[in-house]
């Protein structure tokens, strides 16, 4: 899965923003790529910090590009850029200037400037710190009505090619309404085919077809149908069980005219709880490594790491996200 990201941005090399500069994490992964022809690494901080840690570190970033807020040529332009930004929530330049002084809102900004393609963030900020400047300042792309976060999951197989999976939204949007699971399903088809995945997509619930009642049973019901009616072409089921969505057996007594159930690759989940809960069973038990949250319906792409990431999860993660760029 890599190769072929790397081999894309190989023909189209990007600049990516760390907010989190002196991270031994983001070092560490920042002079891996700093080493290879495809991935620029932008550092947020103070100069003299970011050498120091590396140095510290024994991580090797010569040559690397740190712009730090404090001393940013570009700073009258980009407080006037963020004071139009926000200007229907009363922000003044002087609030301005001091929100700009926080790595992710800079780092994000530099992005709406152009000085970079994509962030990556999330090392030390929460999800919801990493996430909020961009819903703020890049937004969600036109037509689309929320951004939503997607995970690839990858398991080695025996036989050498990976298994690849989807999951939807495990990560931004607490409890998305019927609609709001329809734009979700849309977004994780775009999603699991950049990713090499030919979706059959699962909307997960715990009553296949009418075998339980309630209210999340009905918004995943019919957000399946909705999405069907969007999206013809592309396989989908719901709601089902999950154990119909991926057993062959199961779903051949729950629901055997389905063309989904027992091979599904895509799952939507009802919300946050089941798909944050549910990625992590996989990844921890099931032996998945997860890469994500990717966000989705963003205008450009910025994207989240775990604070519990290590410098691989960051090398992997900056490809992910620079390649969506
Ligand atoms: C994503 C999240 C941070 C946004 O909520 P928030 O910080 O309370 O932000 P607000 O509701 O104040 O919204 C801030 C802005 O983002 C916009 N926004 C919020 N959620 C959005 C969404 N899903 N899509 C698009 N825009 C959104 C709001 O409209 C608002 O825009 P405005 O300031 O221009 O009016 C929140 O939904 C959240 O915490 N989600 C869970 C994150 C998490 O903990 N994940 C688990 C770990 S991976």
């Amino acid at each position: 899965m890599f190769g072929k990201l790397i081999n894309i941005l190989r023909e189209n090399p990007k600049k990516i923003v760390f907010p989190e500069g002196t991270d031994n994490r983001i070092l560490e992964a920042s002079s891996r790529l700093l080493a290879s022809n495809f991935l620029t690494p932008v550092l947020i901080g103070n100069e003299e910090e970011v050498f120091k840690a590396a140095a510290n570190s024994g991580f090797n970033i010569n040559g690397i590009t740190v712009v730090d807020p404090e001393k940013y040529d570009r700073m009258d332009e980009m407080i006037e850029l963020f004071c139009e930004l926000r200007k229907s929530k009363g922000v003044t330049p002087e609030d301005a200037e001091k929100i700009l002084k926080k790595s992710n809102y800079f780092g994000t900004m530099l992005v709406k400037m152009g000085e970079a393609d994509a962030l990556l963030g999330g090392a030390t900020y929460s999800t919801a710190d990493t996430v909020r400047p961009a819903l703020q300042l890049i937004k969600a792309k036109p037509g689309k009505n929320i951004v939503s976060s997607c995970f690839i999951l990858v398991r080695e197989r025996a036989t050498g090619n990976n298994e690849v999976i989807a999951m939807a939204d495990c990560a931004i949007n607490i409890n998305p309404t019927e609609d709001e699971i329809v734009e979700i399903s849309l977004e994780a088809v775009e999603c699991a085919r950049t990713f090499g995945i030919d979706p059959k997509v699962a909307f997960l619930s715990y009553s296949t077809l009418g075998s339980g009642k309630g209210e999340t049973v009905e918004k995943m019901r019919n957000a399946c149908r909705k999405a069907k009616e969007k999206a013809p072409d592309i396989p989908m089921e719901g709601e089902i069980q999950f154990d119909a969505a991926v057993a062959p057996r199961v779903a051949r007594s729950k629901c055997p005219d389905s063309d989904v159930g027992g091979h599904a690759n895509t799952f939507i989940f009802p919300d946050i709880n089941a798909g944050n809960i549910g990625y992590k069973i996989a990844q921890r038990f099931g032996g998945f490594d997860a890469y994500g949250p990717i966000l989705l319906g963003l205008n450009a792409p910025i994207n989240d790491l775990s604070r519990g990431c290590n410098a691989a999860e960051v090398y992997s993660m900056a490809i992910v996200t620079a390649a969506l760029a």
